[in-house]
């Protein structure tokens, strides 16, 4: 099991109690997910950690306290979530999500690569190193969170199925099952929702895959059993509850930038300096804190690792 932090998370004003993952609360929402026993299924924690099964895994209180943000509890992670397929409301994803089966699940793998195929999850993440992440969620709307993702580099699953020199961008997109997800039955958005990537975004190895959260598997909520995860990006490029992914040639039509392309973007890349036509982006709300709590970093402060990406390019035009 790796444990990695972000590499930046920065120095700040935290309370030290404020480190501390709320132990009850999470065995509560855990307990209501009915995460708690099967939690540590087939990738259990070994020793010490098994036998602490029923609450947060003990590397998690170490991490808290080495951690100079603090991380969003469970149950902050997971009952405060935007996932339109079961509604638009913050409390939806959590409340109408518990008809969705995330298992058994395939993963179509199709466009400019030399293994296209229909893998079973299983099979794509056997042999696959998981590690815990942790990095910052900002949302477009301008609240954020500190998250302990679990899950692999997106690049591992990359480069298995070799691209060719074709692939220019991948696009993923969301199972369509609107009689498990409500929000599916009216036209909330033009289903399936889609999102993509440059093919060197995809590559970079701060972009995950997530599989699990606080080292249990994903919650429906959350996007279950797969996740893209892109620190640096709003976080509407977090696609959840992924089946296919493509490689293409042609930057695709993301969801968002279907909807509303004077407000949304392809490269949503986190910009203080840019505002969203009805908000200012230069500040945030660090949940569960008070109205615009925190300044927002350029990159969601991940700069250092990504900015090389986008040398030359005007980051107002290219939103
Ligand atoms: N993926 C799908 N399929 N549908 C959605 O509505 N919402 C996005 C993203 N992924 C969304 C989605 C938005 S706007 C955000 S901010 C993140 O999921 C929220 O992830 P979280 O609920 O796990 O915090």
């Amino acid at each position: 099991m790796i444990i990695r932090r972000a590499p930046d998370i920065r120095s700040s004003e935290i309370t030290p109690e404020s480190v501390y993952v709320n132990r009850r609360q999470f065995i509560r929402a855990a307990t209501a997910a009915g995460a708690v026993g099967m939690a540590l299924g087939p990738r259990a924690l070994a020793g010490e950690e098994a036998a602490q099964s029923q609450e947060i895994p003990a590397r998690f209180a170490r991490m808290t306290s080495e951690l100079d943000e603090p991380l969003n509890t469970y149950e902050d992670v997971t009952t405060y979530n935007n996932f339109y397929e079961f509604g638009t409301g913050k409390a939806d994803p959590s409340r109408n999500s518990g008809a969705f089966r995330p298992k058994p699940w395939k993963v179509r793998i199709g466009g400019e690569c030399n293994r296209p195929g229909e893998y079973d999850l299983d099979d794509l993440l056997a042999g696959v190193t998981l590690e815990d992440r942790v990095y910052r969620l900002r949302c477009v709307e301008a609240w954020s969170m500190v998250i302990p993702w679990y899950g692999f580099q997106l690049s591992t699953l990359i480069d298995r199925v070799e691209p060719t020199g074709n692939a220019k961008f991948v696009v993923f997109t969301t199972v369509v099952r609107p009689e498990e997800m409500p929000g599916q039955r009216a036209p909330i958005l033009r289903w399936p929702y889609i999102e993509g990537l440059r093919m060197d975004e995809a590559m970079h190895p701060l972009t995950l895959l997530a599989t699990g959260v606080y080292g249990m598997d994903l919650p429906n909520q959350n996007g279950a059993p797969l996740r893209l995860v892109v620190p640096w990006k709003y976080g509407f490029k977090g696609i959840k509850s992924i089946v296919s992914i493509d490689f293409v040639e042609e930057m695709p039509l993301n969801t968002w930038k279907q909807q509303n392309s004077f407000e949304y973007g392809f490269y949503a890349n986190v910009n203080p300096n840019v505002s969203h036509p009805r908000w200012s982006q230069a500040r945030e709300t660090r949940l569960p804190g008070l109205f615009k709590n925190h300044e927002t970093l350029m990159f969601n402060g991940y700069a250092d690792q990504v900015q090389h990406m986008y040398a030359g390019m005007d980051l107002e035009r290219w939103k």
